[in-house]
């Protein structure tokens, strides 16, 4: 079967609304969080792509049973550390890094060794991240040199840690946080600002967790073995699959969108922060709290003068998903936009700011590199009219809706390969291409 589209043409104007998928980040939570709670979770609108999808069956094979009524997934769980593990359990956890380092938090009290693979792109990703605390908690862990496959088995004797996150990683924060749910005594994480739905979540589960703000970052006291019960849980738009289509809507002529029912958690929101300092003007509307989470209608205009950016790095956490996306506005800005400290981007599903320096050069964009900070040229009247083929990308999702914006709202005749990375995390995400006029072979 073919594996790649072709664009041949700009997407037309368009005004209209439309829905995104759910947040993977509170889909994959929510399964993980339900596996330990005492009791049925009612999970609805649950992100059916791949890497939650493995959340799924990675609970599963720990010995936890869910089934699907509708749009619920009601998940049974036996509380903390209620897993029912045979021996030689494997989990798989695809393309997935949340799922991968947050799963090993739950197991760092399992009687039994489990053994964690992922995919080509998870297996080059780095694990000493997690490896250390993880380590410092009493777990056992066997790994090839700190990537996949790992394999964990855990203690009796968990003593409770203080921590220092330093690199400003959710998934490194949530992690700990998931391992000190079964270690008695108060853990302390002193965590770099990163996104916060685990410990909103928690929260919300009144579960003993307290957050004190500080500037830069957030001191967590996790109290552990608290029991707590099975919960309902709704899970909103994902700010990351949006922001594809708040681009495209900006990029393209005399069109505006309606994007429904999205996450806007502060620490989710670098995106909309960055792009209306360039002229955006993005709106958020009907904001309502949800769970400790903030969600709202996103409304965006086309725009025709956008301006380069000097882009304050305390802004990378709560866009590091989004930058691809947020280059190629970049791209098209009046000036030179500055972007620092983005090393984390190549720690992602694929080298991304290497990537992304390598596709800005070939859409003609001058791009000066200096390790992890990279300046863009901005051409407001870039127009492509030439052949371009986007492959070798480690199947990244990111990288594939990028091309696509680009190819819709830059012109040029394109052919993109990998077209199934978007079972990733945005299944439905060509369909709604194309319901908006784009036209795609
Ligand atoms: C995620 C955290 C981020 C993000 C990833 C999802 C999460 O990774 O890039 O797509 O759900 O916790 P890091 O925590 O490694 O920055």
């Amino acid at each position: 079967m073919k594996n790649y589209i072709l664009i041949k043409n700009r997407i037309e104007n368009f005004n209209t609304k439309i829905k995104v998928s759910s947040d993977k980040s509170i889909s994959i939570r929510s399964i993980l969080l339900a596996s330990q709670s005492i009791g049925t979770s009612k999970i609805s609108n649950l992100l059916e792509s791949e890497d939650v999808l493995n959340a799924l069956k990675a609970i599963k094979k720990l010995g936890i049973n869910y089934e699907k009524k509708g749009n619920v997934y009601n998940i049974q769980g036996f509380g903390l550390n209620g897993f029912n593990i045979s021996k030689k359990t494997t989990i798989n956890a695809g393309n997935s890094g949340t799922l991968a380092r947050l799963i090993l938090g739950l197991l760092v009290k399992t009687k039994t060794t489990v053994k964690l693979i992922g995919d080509q792109s998870l297996s080059k990703r780095d694990f000493s991240r997690v490896i250390k605390p993880l380590k410092l908690f009493g777990a056992n862990i066997k790994s090839n040199k700190n990537m996949l496959p790992i394999e964990i088995s855990g203690t009796n004797f968990l003593r409770p840690i203080t921590y220092n996150e330093e690199i400003g990683s959710a998934q490194v924060k949530s992690c700990i946080i998931l391992s000190a749910l079964n270690t008695p005594g108060v853990s302390i994480i002193n965590a770099k600002k990163s996104r916060d739905h685990t410990e909103l979540m928690l929260k919300s589960l009144k579960y003993p967790i307290k957050v004190k703000k500080n500037h830069k970052y957030d001191q967590i006291l996790v109290k552990g073995l608290s029991q707590f019960r099975g919960f309902d849980y709704n899970v909103p738009g994902d700010i990351s699959s949006a922001s594809f289509f708040i681009v495209l809507t900006l990029l393209c002529e005399k069109s505006q969108i309606k994007i429904e029912n999205i996450n806007v958690n502060q620490s989710r929101l670098g995106i909309v922060t960055i792009l209306n300092k360039m002229g955006a003007g993005i709106k958020l509307k009907k904001k309502r709290k949800y769970n400790g989470e903030e969600i709202a209608d996103i409304h965006v205009k086309s725009k025709k003068n956008l301006n380069a950016i000097n882009c304050p790095s305390k802004l990378n956490s709560a866009a590091i998903d989004e930058f691809l996306i947020i280059f190629l506005v970049a791209a098209k800005a009046k000036g030179i936009s500055k972007f620092k400290d983005l090393g984390e981007m190549n720690k992602k599903e694929s080298k991304r700011l290497d990537l992304a320096v390598k596709f800005l050069k070939l859409i003609g964009i001058k791009v000066q590199r200096f390790k992890n900070d990279i300046n863009i040229y901005g051409n407001p009247n870039l127009i492509l009219k030439k052949k371009f083929e986007i492959k070798n990308f480690l199947k990244d999702h990111r990288i594939f809706f990028l091309s696509c914006i680009a190819a819709l709202t830059l012109g040029g005749n394109w052919k993109v390969n990998d077209k199934d990375s978007i079972n990733t995390s945005f299944p439905t995400f060509l369909k709604t291409l194309k319901e908006l006029g784009a036209k795609i072979n």
